[in-house]
């Protein structure tokens, strides 16, 4: 099998390099996203590897399927980059599922704790030797209420962290588990009762802009927002409006609506055209990472696995763990093998 794997970092072909090899997968690394402008660079290979914030829309598709790549492996869970429509009984489409969840919530309550305790800030003043803690001011998490939009895999982990630390925990998600220890409430109830809101859910058209200027009126005054799934779940200006207002006491961001642009890469020494993103970066209280709440050695391992098993069982005419649209029930389908 030939693989053109796309969006390359140097830390994918350490986890990727050594299992492909072991199994006979014979695989190009491009930098390049990819995108309509770059599809053409899958001539030859059986499948192409994606991530995040890799463009699959109905154009990259359409030239994927004319040079006869027959496979699109996400080595990621979230699928809101592809088109299934386009995709529908021409390509098929595999993700992995699920690799380490507990990643992504143990980092949404690293966002979490620095926001509040204003570690990013007291590292820098010491480092300067500037002992002065004024300005840190922070407030005990136990006894607070958490908000979780989204009660699947990470979602949960979180819930499971915030009541390690004595927190009252209630949660919003239109396909509740079964769970009866988990509090469900309306979503309006979630925005009212929270100090902490933290989203777990997909961006589909029903989450997109979840966080807009309309629900922000509806918070407690302060409330901390930790947003770890997908960026366009906020409305960056509404955040950045309540932000200014003071109605957000602050937010810890791992993604960010326009991040496909910036993300992974070094702009330190360009000049950044997006006002929101640095008008976001300029606020004390705003703390943000380029998209590594994955990024721990248990899942790329994990991730790494997973998508060359992925591979394999298709060349073998098995596909697992794929995602694809269902005509009938007029939806994405996700399929966890
Ligand atoms: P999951 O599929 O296990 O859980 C998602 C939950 O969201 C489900 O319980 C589902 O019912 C719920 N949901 C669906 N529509 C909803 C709505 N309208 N409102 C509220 N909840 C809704 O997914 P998992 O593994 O927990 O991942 C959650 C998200 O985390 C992913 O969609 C992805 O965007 C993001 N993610 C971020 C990573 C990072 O590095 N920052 C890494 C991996 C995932």
């Amino acid at each position: 099998m030939k693989v053109a794997f796309f969006d390359t970092k140097p830390y994918d072909k350490i986890w990727f390099s050594p299992l492909c090899e072991q199994y006979n997968i014979k695989v190009k690394y491009y930098e390049n996203k990819l995108c309509e402008d770059t599809a053409v660079l899958a001539k030859g290979y059986d499948a192409v590897c994606v991530f995040v914030n890799d463009t699959v829309d109905k154009a990259t598709i359409d030239i994927l399927c004319s040079i006869g790549v027959k496979l699109i492996a996400l080595r990621c869970s979230g699928y809101n980059n592809v088109d299934f429509e386009a995709a529908k009984d021409r390509i098929s489409v595999v993700r992995v599922p699920s690799y380490s969840p507990a990643a992504v919530a143990e980092h949404a309550m690293a966002l979490l704790l620095t926001v509040n305790r204003k570690t990013h800030k007291a590292y820098i003043r010491t480092k300067d030797n500037n002992f002065n803690i004024n300005g840190l001011l922070g407030f005990d998490l136990s006894g607070k209420t958490a908000g979780i939009i989204g009660t699947g895999q990470i979602g949960r982990i979180f819930m499971n962290i915030c009541h390690g630390f004595n927190m009252n925990v209630i949660a919003y998600d239109p396909y509740p588990s079964n769970d009866e220890s988990i509090e469900y409430v309306p979503l309006e109830e979630l925005f009212s009762r929270s100090n902490i809101i933290s989203l777990h859910c997909p961006l589909t058209p029903d989450t997109k802009h979840i966080i807009c200027a309309d629900n922000i009126e509806k918070m407690q005054d302060g409330v901390l927002i930790v947003n770890t799934s997908r960026g366009k779940l906020i409305d960056s200006s509404a955040l950045i409006e309540g932000l200014k207002a003071k109605k957000i006491g602050g937010a810890g961001l791992d993604v960010y609506e326009e991040e496909s642009e910036y993300f992974f890469e070094d702009f330190s020494n360009e000049i950044v055209e997006d006002d929101e993103l640095q008008r976001l970066l300029s606020f004390p209280n705003v703390v943000m990472t380029s998209h590594q709440g994955f990024f721990t050695k248990e899942a790329m391992q994990a991730i790494a696995e997973i998508t060359v098993k992925n591979l394999i069982s298709f060349e073998n005419g098995e596909v697992i763990n794929e995602v694809y649209y269902n005509d009938k029930k007029r939806r994405v389908i996700e399929k966890r093998d």
